[in-house]
């Protein structure tokens, strides 16, 4: 797919919560097709502790005004000095890089499950899926209720259920503690991004049930085209970058133990 540098505008910041804040960003172009999955790469100017870019999930884009939204946890300098950003002024972004979920068909059932800031992906996952005709139930696990942002963009799309850790709201534990875990069969599909540890307990049990799983690795980025080797994984082919030849990828191609 072609890649694309261009300027946008930041037509709302919205915070979510101490860590969590939302940009919109605009473009006056008509915006290249976006698969959910697929990142960006933003350019953060004005701090000299941080000279590449950054990569983040694309969050959802809306074709109608030409914005792509960003869900961004802050979780260090760059970050936090992005989020210091006011509306109308213009960030440079690299996009759409890697690839994305693959969508199935029409009237299957797919379980969506992200794990802290690995939902971001699956906003837009969930509604291309449910504008496919796809039945939709995401399933969100953080530690404590109060991490918990935005579940009701999610509810439009479908069902959402939640684990915490500490039992403060949902079904106490991991996410694959949940209930659901014991009839898995019944998705045609799992789509899940979040910390690895989580991913591959997700990618032993859809394996277990013989369901379909793709994940989206969250592997260290720098340049995001491939340049600078520093975000390979291991995979049943050998050593492959996960800005081009992911983050998406079926638990079958990784080289996980599981
Ligand atoms: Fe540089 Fe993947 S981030 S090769």
């Amino acid at each position: 797919m072609k890649k694309y540098i261009q300027d946008f505008t930041v037509t709302r910041k919205l915070t979510l919560s101490k860590e969590y804040y939302v940009l919109d960003l605009k473009q006056d172009k008509p915006l290249p097709e976006i698969l959910p999955g697929q990142f960006a790469e933003l350019a953060i100017r004005g701090n000299e502790s941080v000279f590449l870019r950054r990569p983040f999930s694309i969050h959802d884009v809306n074709y109608e005004t030409n914005t792509i939204r960003i869900l961004i946890q802050i979780v260090g300098n760059g970050t936090r000095h992005l989020s210091g950003i006011e509306t109308g002024r213009t960030l440079n972004m690299v996009y759409p890089l890697g690839k994305g979920y693959s969508i199935i068909e029409t009237g299957k059932k797919a379980l969506l499950i992200g794990g802290g800031c690995g939902v971001a992906p699956l906003l837009y996952l969930a509604r291309q899926l449910n504008q496919k005709g796809v039945n939709v139930t995401t399933l969100i696990g953080v530690r404590t209720r109060d991490l918990l942002i935005e579940i009701e963009q999610y509810q439009k799309f479908g069902e959402v259920l939640i684990t915490t850790e500490d039992g403060s709201t949902g079904a106490k534990g991991f996410v694959t503690s949940h209930p659901l875990f014991g009839n898995l069969s019944r998705f045609d599909k799992i789509y899940t991004c979040g910390p690895e540890v989580m991913m591959k307990a997700i990618a032993k049990r859809a394996d277990a049930a013989g369901v379909n799983c793709e994940v989206s690795l969250e592997n260290s980025m720098a340049c995001g085209i491939g340049a600078c080797l520093c975000c390979v994984t291991e995979t049943e082919e050998g050593n492959k970058c996960v800005c081009t030849e992911g983050p998406v990828f079926n638990i079958k191609e990784l080289a996980w133990q599981i």
